[in-house]
């Protein structure tokens, strides 16, 4: 079957990372990249179980911090740590994120795939005064050069610069002139340790199809290095074709997205 049939047989759930929460070490590491410090206004959009917002009031000192997430359950959840530890500038707002204000904000962490969700966001995050960081993981907001990028963590700064195209902001994730396998093994596997659980799990499962799909992107763009299939990706291919009925061959030459 081919990779695009393999993605719509996983649960909702898993393809929209609805139940996904980031673990509370990645959230310190994400505010280390982000230099979250006292005079931080801190918005959490998605907050999930609401550790993002506790860890930075707690151990960053932000001057007031806010959750917002569309599900009643997880903000009263969320409400019900804050009140716990007592953490009166802290709040959470059981809102869609596209109709909530979040105006003051000068730090944003932001960790939302789908295309339509971030397009719909760059305008309001556009408006925030210069200097607001807005925290994205895995790629920059669409059409934008990242501001520093410590992968897959990238930092995103208000006014956003405009990339020339998808070839200019992938090398500009990838500080690099082009893409070997060997890099977008390491890329992938540095999201895979950010986003998985703690233990080794089937993170290599999820290895391969993202460092094949970071390859191949790169090989349509014309940013792969040399002309060549290398090794590695044929092999893989036929790993997954072989003993996972997955097929991914497909996929080169086609426009990339
Ligand atoms: C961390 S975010 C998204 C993570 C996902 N892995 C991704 O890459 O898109 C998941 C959280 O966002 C919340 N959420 C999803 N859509 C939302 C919306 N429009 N407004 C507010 N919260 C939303 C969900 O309830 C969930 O707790």
């Amino acid at each position: 079957m081919k990779i695009e049939e393999y993605l719509r047989s996983l649960p909702h759930s898993i393809m929209t990372g609805e139940d996904v929460e980031l673990r509370n070490d990645v959230l310190r590491e994400i505010f280390r990249f982000a230099s979250l410090n006292t005079n931080d206004i801190f918005y959490h959009l998605g907050c999930g179980n609401g550790s993002g917002v506790v860890i930075a009031l707690q151990e960053f000192g932000v001057k007031k911090a806010t959750g917002i997430d569309n599900s009643p359950k997880k903000i009263s959840c969320a409400k019900r740590t804050l009140e716990e530890k007592n953490l009166y500038n802290g709040s959470f707002r059981c809102e869609d994120i596209f109709h909530s204000d979040i105006n003051d904000a000068s730090v944003i962490l932001f960790w939302f795939a789908d295309e339509h969700i971030i397009e719909k966001m760059i305008p309001k995050f556009s408006q925030l005064k210069n200097g607001s960081r807005i925290i994205t993981i895995w790629g920059p907001l669409t059409s934008c050069l990242p501001d520093k990028v410590v992968f897959p963590y990238i930092l995103n700064v208000v006014p956003f610069k405009r990339a020339k195209d998808l070839r200019e902001q992938m090398l500009a994730v990838f500080e690099t002139d082009c893409i070997d396998f060997v890099v977008a093994w390491e890329f992938a596997e540095r999201y895979s340790k950010a986003i998985g659980p703690k233990e080794v799990g089937n993170d290599r499962f999820l290895t391969i199809l993202q460092s094949l799909s970071i390859w191949i992107n790169a090989k349509n763009l014309g940013i792969a290095c040399g002309d060549e299939i290398p090794q590695p990706v044929k092999n893989y291919m036929g790993i997954l074709r072989t003993f996972f009925n997955i097929e991914m061959e497909h996929l080169l030459n086609q426009k990339s997205t």
